[in-house]
Order: structure tokens, then C-alpha cells, then sequence
């Protein structure tokens, strides 16, 4: 049933801000939809009937919507009107990851950091010396000495069991999802990921049409007797963050583990390990990989060099059990025959002389202390309002607010003053969702974090008077 557009979110127009007509109409929806005043389905009006409200020409309103159409907040359906797009929440997220680069940012690594230098001179080497065999196609698998070096590297580091015939190379681990996605899943199967999860997974692995179900977590990981049983009744493949979930940071337990690995050899299903984060732990050893206990038979790992390197490199690898390397090549060559050989070979040399492992040791440190500071800030400022889930791994944690607080609406105060705290309850694809805030504590130094802190503390503080929750 279409509803009615509530009066409380027809934007209004400040004429004398001195900002374009359509730049505030097109904020004023945007804010809306991240708030969740505006709910996936719901109508806007027509731009006729806005202009008119508004006492403006149509122009702007269509240049507004135009761009909201564009940016996917929503989407038009031919002679019935413009409606809020269910992707809207998480779209809106991918455009603030781009563009804000406040402090608690999630996944966003200490770039400046980075071995620049050391970088640098890889660089140069190879591209100075380019052999004319690197300049013409490539192995759809990825270049060799890299795949050697990523090998050597996940058998010493997290006990992953496998040689360099199954390891691919991909364009991030966004790729390495799609690829699962085509390999593994038909239009009538379903995939169960974790909820709260990583909604660039639940995209992704959703894109040939299998049926996405939101799976609970518990402080042990996913929970694996809500999969269900029998072939073709639950899901065929399971994605999972057992190293450090995403978003709450727990580890997945080891009973829970055997437990998960059970279910898949009962309901011949597969796994797909999202070891993303794993390089950064901070107290105790981690846990080795799912794909080492289980012989590398029913999972597939899945690991990324964009927080341990840098982003923009868009350089992941997945290990593929055997039986389906070829299978995934075939499809890693019909999205993109291979990933550039100049980054890959360069990469290569950065593990291979030891600068990657140097690297990851010194920003452990640096992490350490900057998840120091904000554990200490929260615990200063904000010890009564939130709870950390789990601090000891990533870049980021996770903090519960009491219920019947609005994460959404601190989400975005917060943003109002340069900060981007993205809310729990946005992680969520089911029902049952809890309040929170994921904070990211990479980019940002302790003295920044501080202060981040010190403004949280102040909004939502105001922000709790007169909800349900009394501060
Ligand atoms: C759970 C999870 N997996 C993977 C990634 C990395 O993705 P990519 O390698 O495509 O940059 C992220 C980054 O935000 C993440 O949060």
C-alpha cells in the first residue's frame, strides 16, 4: 500500500542560506533516509506537487531527485512515482565511507603510516625494469610470486592449508564474494550471513538472485543451529568473520566452529571465511582459520590487502578448495581476465623482502594504542551509556546503547559535527536489531579520538533526554 509522504519530512527550503535550491531538497531526503524518518518503500511526492508546496520552479526539485535516483536513495517506478529504495540505508553508508573521513571511521586504516618511501622505490623498480612478458596478458589466477608469497604467508600466520594452484587473485574482497556468488549459488538456493554483518557481503553474494537469510549471532559467533537441515531446505553456502566478527568483534568460538563445520559436510554446503581484520589482535593469539580445520575442503577463505596495505590498492585473494578452482577461474575471466601485474608484482616483492610483516608488526602497535586511547575515553565519558562488545581485534569496535536509544538519529548528529559513527542497527538485514555504535579507531590518532569521544559524550547526552531512556 503507498503511504502518504509525513508533512514532518517535505524539506524545507531556507532562501536566503545562500544554497542551491536542489542541494537542499536533495540533503534534506538524504538526511531523511539515513535517519529513518523515510522507510524503504515509502513515496515521495511528485516533483509537481513539491515545486509547488514549495513555491519554486520544478527544475530544482527534478535536479534533486535525479540525483537521488542517481546515488541510489531511491528509485523511480515508471507512472507510479518515486519511492525510498530498500538499498537506501546502505547505499547512503558506501557514499560516507567514500567521502567522510572523520574519526571512528570504519575500515579505514593509519594511511599515513604506510612505508611510503618503501613503496615508492617497488615501484619504481618495476616499473623501470617492466620485462615485456609482464606487459602482455596475464595468469587469470593472479601473478605467481605473489600467490607464492601469499601462501607462505597464510600457512605460517593462520594455518591455512593450501599451495599456489588454489589461491586467486582478486580485485578486493568484494570480487572474491561475487565470484562465490556466481560459482556457488543458483537463483533457488539461499546464503546464510551473519546479522549483524557486513552489508558489502550481503550485496554482493546476493547478486545472482540467491535468497539472502539473515543469520543471529550470539557472543560465540553465528549461530549455527538457526541454519537449519536437509538439502535444499537451508542454505548452500554460509558466509562467516570467525577472526573477528563484523560488525560486534567477537571471536567465533571453537565449539561453535567444529559445530559449523559439522553442519556443512552433514548439508553439503560450503563456508566462505572473511579473514579481513586478522593481521590486527591484540591480546592473545587468534584462532587459526576454519579452512586449516577443516583441510581446506568446504571453505573458502578469503583475505584483503586493503587494510593491511591500503585500499585504493584493490588487491584480495581467495583460496578455493580444488575441486572448484576451475569453476571460479572460469568466472574470475569472464568479470576481468586477470588484476594489474605491475601492483601485483610489486606487492609481491613487498612481502617477499619482509616489509609487509615489518609493517604489520609496527601498526599493531599503533592500533593497540589508539584502541587504548578510545577504550579509556569511553570509559571516561561514556562508561554508564555504552557497553564495548569486544575490543581485541580490528580496527574498530562495537559499543551497545541502552535500549530505546535511536542509534540513527546519534549516527547522524554525530555527523553533523564531522564525525561518522555508523549505527548498529544499520548492520542488521532481520528484525531483531540492537542499538549501537561501530567506531573505528584507524584513522585517527589517540588526541583525535579524544575529542571525537568528548562530542559523542555531549550528543548523546542530549540527545537521550526525552526518549524512553532517561540519562
Ligand atoms: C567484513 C569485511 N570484509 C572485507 C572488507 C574489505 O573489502 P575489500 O577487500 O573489497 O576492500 C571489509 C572492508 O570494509 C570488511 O569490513
Amino acid at each position: 500500500m503507498k503511504r502518504a509522504l509525513p508533512s514532518a519530512i517535505v524539506p524545507r527550503i531556507d532562501r536566503s542560506a545562500g544554497i542551491a535550491y536542489h542541494r537542499q531538497i536533495f540533503q534534506s531526503y538524504r538526511a531523511a533516509i539515513l535517519d529513518g524518518q523515510l522507510r524503504p518503500g515509502q513515496r515521495l511526492p511528485s516533483t509537481r506537487m513539491l515545486a509547488r508546496k514549495l513555491g519554486i520552479s520544478r527544475l530544482p526539485v527534478l535536479d534533486a531527485f535525479e540525483r537521488l535516483l542517481q546515488e541510489g536513495y531511491v528509485v523511480g517506478r515508471v507512472g507510479s512515482g518515486t519511492y525510498v529504495s530498500a538499498a537506501g540505508f546502505d547505499r547512503a553508508e558506501t557514499v560516507d565511507r567514500a567521502v567522510d573521513v572523520g574519526p571512528f571511521r570504519v575500515s579505514a586504516p593509519a594511511l599515513d603510516q604506510f612505508p611510503h618511501h618503501i613503496w615508492r622505490r617497488l615501484v619504481a623498480r618495476h616499473a623501470r625494469n617492466m620485462p615485456i612478458d609482464m606487459m602482455a596478458y596475464g595468469d587469470p589466477l593472479g601473478h605467481l610470486p605473489l600467490r607464492m608469497a601469499i601462501v607462505e604467508y597464510l600457512r605460517s600466520t593462520r594455518g591455512v592449508s593450501c599451495d599456489e594452484s588454489q589461491v586467486l587473485i582478486t580485485s578486493g574482497s568484494q570480487m572474491g564474494l561475487q565470484l562465490c556468488a556466481l560459482a556457488l549459488l543458483g537463483r533457488a538456493d539461499s546464503v546464510g550471513v551473519e546479522d549483524p554483518g557486513y552489508f558489502g557481503a550481503r550485496r554482493a553474494l546476493g547478486i545472482g538472485g540467491a535468497t539472502v537469510r539473515p543469520v543471529p549471532v550470539d557472543t560465540e559467533g553465528l549461530l549455527v543451529r538457526a541454519l537449519g537441515s536437509g538439502r535444499g531446505r537451508c542454505p548452500r553456502v554460509v558466509y562467516v568473520t570467525p577472526a573477528h566478527q563484523y560488525p560486534l568483534g567477537v571471536p567465533m568460538a571453537q565449539s561453535r566452529r567444529f559445530e559449523l563445520l559439522e553442519w556443512v559436510r552433514c548439508n553439503e554446503a560450503w563456508i566462505i571465511e572473511d579473514d579481513y581484520d586478522s593481521e590486527y589482535r591484540y591480546v592473545d593469539p587468534p584462532l587459526g582459520s576454519l579452512q586449516g580445520m577443516d583441510g581446506g575442503t568446504r571453505v573458502i577463505y578469503m583475505g584483503t590487502f586493503s587494510k593491511a596495505v591500503f585500499p585504493s590498492l584493490r588487491v584480495g585473494y581467495i583460496v578455493v578448495p580444488r575441486s572448484l578452482v576451475k569453476t571460479f577461474v572460469d568466472y574470475r575471466e569472464s568479470l576481468d581476465l586477470f588484476s594489474s601485474t605491475l601492483y601485483q608484482a610489486v606487492l609481491a616483492d613487498f612481502l617477499r623482502e619482509g616489509h609487509f610483516v615489518s609493517h604489520l608488526r609496527r601498526m599493531r602497535e599503533v592500533y593497540k594504542s589508539r584502541r587504548d586511547a578510545l577504550v579509556d575515553a569511553l570509559a571516561r565519558r561514556l562508561d554508564n551509556m555504552l557497553s564495548i562488545v569486544n575490543a581485541d581485534a580490528g580496527l574498530h569496535l562495537t559499543a551497545l546503547l541502552p535500549q530505546g536509544i535511536d542509534d540513527r538519529r546519534i549516527a547522524r548528529a554525530v555527523g553533523e559535527r564531522g564525525i561518522s559513527a555508523l549505527p548498529l542497527s544499520a548492520c542488521y538485514a532481520g528484525k531483531e536489531t540492537r542499538a549501537g555504535l561501530v567506531l573505528g579507531f584507524g584513522c585517527a590518532d589517540e588526541t583525535q579520538l579524544d575529542r571525537a569521544v568528548e562530542v559523542l559524550a555531549h550528543v548523546i547526552e542530549s540527545k537521550c533526554v526525552g526518549q524512553k531512556w532517561s540519562c
